[in-house]
C-alpha cells in the first residue's frame, strides 16, 4: 500500500505541496489541474509566400515528444510548465515531465502513425527541440509552419509567440526579438481534438492526423522585405498583372518584376500600404496539362528579392463549357486524400506527392480533386510540373456550426491562407468552399462569405463546392423508375414484382413508363454563387440499401436493377453553368472477386454504369471519381474488409490496382475523355 512506504517527512512534504496547490487554485478559483490556455498572438493574416526562394534554417528532423492526455502541461496548470525545457538542478528538485528522456519523433509527419499506441489519439501533445542561429545577419527571423493539426501554441525560449486554430494551412511568426545565439528552446503544443465548432467538426470520413504534419523552418528576411505576390495572366493571354505585398517599406519604393527567359521586366512602386501593383505585356507559352511550361519569375526591391517558377494560363466558364486558355476542356479527374502510397499517415513531402499524382497520371487524368482540406505546398508545385489541373478545398465538411462566429473566423482563415499560398500555382484552377453541406439560411450566409473572400483574394480561378442532391426527393423518384423497370425484368421475384406493382399504382399518373429516362436535377441555391456546379452522387452504391429497407425488396434486386437503370439516368443542374461530378464510387477489397458488393467486379460494374450516366449528361464537363487510394477512416470498421479504411480506392494503401483502375483508364482514353 503506497502510504505504508511513505516516511512521515515525505508524507508531510506531499500534504504541504498539495494543500499549497489547492490553496493557490482556490485563490485563482481554478482546479489545480485546470486546462489553461495561454494568451498568444495570432499569426499575421498575410501569408509569407515564395518561401522556397528564401534563406531558411530547416527545423525538420528529430524532435522530442511528450503526450499530455490530461492537458496538464500548459503553463499555469498544477503540473504545467512544459513550455520550457527544464532539467532538475539537483536530486531534490521535483519535476513531473522531462524532454531529455522523452520519445523521439520525426517532423514533418503526423504523430498517430509514428507510435502504435497513438493511432486513435485525439488530444494534446508537445514537441521540443533546440536550435542555434547565426544572429550576425541583420534582418528579421520568422518561424514558419507549413501546417499543424489542429490547435497549435508555439513557445520560443519560454515565450508564447503564436496560437493558431485550424490545421492544414501555413502560418508564420516574426520571432526576431525572442531569439538567442545558442540553444533556442522551441516547444510546440498541438491538440488534434475536434468538436462541433471546429473546421471540420469531429465527424469526418478521413483520419484526424495530428501534430506537426508539415515542414517547419526559420526564414530569414531583410528588415524591409517582400511578404508575398500574386502574378496572373489576364484573359487576353498577353498581359501579366498582379500585386506585391511588402513589409517595412515606405510608399514610392521601387519593385521590379522580371521574367529573364523572355527578357521582360516591369518596374512599379509601393503605395502607402506597402503594396506595389503591376501590369505588363508579355508573350508567353501558355501552361496546360499537355504543355506544363514554367517560367522563372523574379521580384526584387532595393533590400529583398524572391523568385519562383510559375506557369501562365487562364481558366473560365461560359454557359455550360469550361475553357482553358480559351479552348474548351473537360476535367478528366480523380479524387485523392493527402496520404502517400505505401506508407502510413499523412503525405508531407514532394516525393510523396510526385508518387501519388504520378499514379493518378497513369489513369490518363488531367485533373485531381485534392479533397477535403489544403494539402502541403508540395502538392500544387508537383501538379504545376506534372501538368495536372487541381481542385483545392477547405474542410467545410458536412455538419459545420454555421452560426458560431469563431467557426466562421477559422473557416475564413483557412480560405485566406490557402489562396495566398497557392494563388500563383498554374495547376490550381478551382477553389472549393464546402463538401456535402445541407441547405439552410445560415449555411448560405456562411458560404457566401467564404466565396466573397475567395473572389476578393483571387478572381482568376473558378469557385465551386461539392453539393448533395435532395436525396429524399430523388430516392422517391428513383423507386418508381426501379419499379417500372423491375416489372419488365426477370431479376425480381414474383413477390417483389407485386411490391413494384403497388409502387406503380400509388404513383398513378406520375408513374414512369418502362425504359423512360430518369433526369436528376440539381437545384441547390448555392449553384447561383459558384462557377462550377459540382455534385457528389453514389448511384450503384449507397442508395440501394436505403431503398431495400423502405420497400421490402431485396438489396440484391435493387442493386442489379439500379445497374440496369443507370444508363437511363441523366444528370443536370438548374443553372446555366458547367456541371461536375465531384464524387461517385464503390468500395472493394483488393483481390476480392466475384458477385456482390465489396468485390472488384462490382466496383468495376458501378464505374461502367456511371460512365453511361455521365455520357448521357451533356451538362457534365468533368468528374473526379471517389477515390484514387484506399484511406484511413474511423467510420469504416468492417473487420476483414475495411479495418478502419475506406476502400473506395482504385488502388489499395500499398498501391495494388483494382479492376476499376483499368476501367476508368480505358474510359478516359475514349471519346468522352478526348473531347
Ligand atoms: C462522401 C464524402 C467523402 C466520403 C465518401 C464516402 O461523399 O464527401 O468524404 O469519404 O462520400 O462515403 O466514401
Amino acid at each position: 500500500m503506497f502510504l505504508r512506504r511513505v516516511t512521515p517527512s515525505v508524507f508531510l512534504i506531499l500534504i504541504t505541496f498539495l494543500c499549497s496547490a489547492v490553496l493557490a487554485a482556490e485563490d485563482s478559483d481554478q482546479s489545480p489541474f485546470a486546462v489553461l490556455s495561454v494568451d498568444a498572438p495570432r499569426p499575421s493574416q498575410h501569408v509569407m509566400g515564395w518561401v522556397d526562394s528564401r534563406e531558411v534554417l530547416s527545423l525538420n528532423g528529430s524532435w522530442k515528444f511528450l503526450v499530455d492526455p490530461m492537458q496538464v502541461g500548459t503553463p499555469g496548470s498544477l503540473f504545467g510548465g512544459w513550455a520550457t525545457t527544464r532539467v532538475p538542478e539537483d536530486e531534490y528538485q521535483l519535476l513531473e515531465y522531462s524532454y531529455a528522456n522523452a520519445a523521439d519523433i520525426r517532423v514533418p509527419g503526423d504523430f498517430n502513425t509514428q507510435f502504435d499506441e497513438l493511432l486513435y489519439y485525439r488530444d494534446t501533445v508537445w514537441y521540443q527541440r533546440h536550435f542555434d542561429i547565426d544572429l550576425s545577419k541583420q534582418g528579421r527571423y520568422h518561424l514558419w509552419f507549413g501546417g499543424a493539426n489542429y490547435k497549435t501554441t508555439v513557445y520560443l525560449n519560454g515565450q508564447a509567440v503564436a496560437h493558431q486554430s485550424g490545421g492544414y494551412v501555413p502560418f508564420s511568426i516574426d520571432v526576431t526579438d525572442y531569439l538567442l545565439l545558442k540553444d533556442n528552446d522551441l516547444i510546440v503544443q498541438v491538440n488534434n481534438r475536434l468538436d462541433a465548432d471546429t473546421v471540420p467538426t469531429e465527424r469526418t470520413d478521413w483520419w484526424p492526423y495530428g501534430g506537426l504534419t508539415r515542414d517547419v523552418m526559420l526564414v530569414h528576411t531583410p528588415e524591409a522585405y517582400i511578404v508575398n505576390a500574386s502574378v496572373q495572366l489576364d484573359d487576353d493571354l498577353s498581359t501579366v498583372a498582379g500585386h506585391v505585398q511588402t513589409y517595412g517599406m515606405s510608399a514610392g519604393e521601387e519593385v521590379v518584376i522580371s521574367l529573364p527567359e523572355i527578357d521582360v521586366s516591369a518596374i512599379t512602386q509601393t503605395d502607402d500600404s506597402g503594396v506595389a501593383r503591376f501590369k505588363f505585356e508579355a508573350s508567353l507559352d501558355q501552361w496546360s496539362p499537355s504543355n506544363p511550361k514554367l517560367y522563372e519569375v523574379q521580384i526584387a526591391s532595393d533590400s529583398d528579392q524572391i523568385s519562383d517558377r510559375l506557369g501562365f494560363r487562364t481558366i473560365a466558364v461560359e454557359g455550360t463549357q469550361i475553357f482553358l486558355n480559351g479552348e474548351p476542356i473537360r476535367f478528366r479527374g480523380i479524387s485523392t486524400h493527402e496520404e502517400p502510397i505505401g506508407r502510413d499517415g499523412v503525405a508531407y513531402s514532394r516525393a510523396d506527392m510526385d508518387a501519388l499524382f504520378g499514379e493518378a497520371k497513369q489513369l490518363g487524368v488531367n485533373f485531381v480533386r485534392a479533397a477535403h482540406y489544403p494539402y502541403s505546398r508540395h502538392a500544387a508545385k508537383a501538379a504545376d510540373e506534372m501538368g495536372l489541373l487541381l481542385w483545392e478545398e477547405v474542410p467545410i465538411y458536412w455538419n459545420i456550426n454555421w452560426e458560431n462566429p469563431e467557426t466562421l473566423r477559422i473557416a475564413r482563415d483557412q480560405v485566406a491562407r490557402l489562396v495566398q499560398r497557392d494563388w500563383n500555382r498554374a495547376s490550381v484552377v478551382v477553389w472549393s468552399v464546402a463538401n456535402e453541406t445541407t441547405y439552410s439560411e445560415p449555411r448560405m450566409a456562411f458560404l457566401n462569405r467564404l466565396i466573397q473572400d475567395v473572389r476578393e483574394l483571387d478572381d482568376t480561378r473558378l469557385v465551386s463546392a461539392a453539393l448533395l442532391g435532395d436525396t429524399r426527393r430523388e430516392l422517391q423518384h428513383v423507386v418508381t423508375y426501379l419499379a417500372a423497370n423491375g416489372l419488365a425484368s426477370d431479376i425480381p421475384s414474383d413477390r417483389e414484382k407485386r411490391i413494384f406493382q403497388q409502387v406503380i399504382n400509388a404513383a398513378g399518373d406520375n408513374a414512369p413508363r418502362r425504359n423512360s429516362s430518369f433526369n436528376l436535377l440539381i437545384t441547390d441555391p448555392l449553384g447561383e454563387l459558384v462557377d462550377l456546379v459540382s455534385y457528389n452522387e453514389y448511384f450503384g452504391w449507397y442508395y440501394s440499401r436505403f431503398i431495400a429497407d423502405q420497400t421490402g425488396v431485396s438489396e440484391r434486386t435493387i442493386r442489379l436493377l439500379m445497374l440496369e437503370l443507370m444508363p437511363k439516368v441523366t444528370l443536370a443542374s438548374a443553372f446555366d453553368k458547367p456541371m461536375f461530378i465531384s464524387e461517385f464510387g464503390a468500395g472493394a477489397k483488393a483481390g476480392k472477386r466475384g458477385e456482390g458488393v465489396r468485390t472488384e467486379d462490382y466496383q468495376a460494374n458501378v464505374y461502367r454504369a456511371q460512365f453511361e450516366m455521365i455520357a448521357n449528361s451533356p451538362q457534365v464537363q468533368g468528374m473526379t471519381p471517389w477515390i484514387l487510394k484506399d484511406f484511413r477512416a474511423m467510420l469504416r470498421s468492417l473487420g476483414g474488409v475495411q479495418d478502419f479504411r475506406n476502400r473506395k480506392g482504385l488502388i489499395d494503401e500499398n498501391g495494388r490496382r483494382k479492376q476499376a483502375f483499368y476501367v476508368l483508364r480505358d474510359f478516359y482514353a475514349g471519346d468522352w475523355g478526348r473531347q
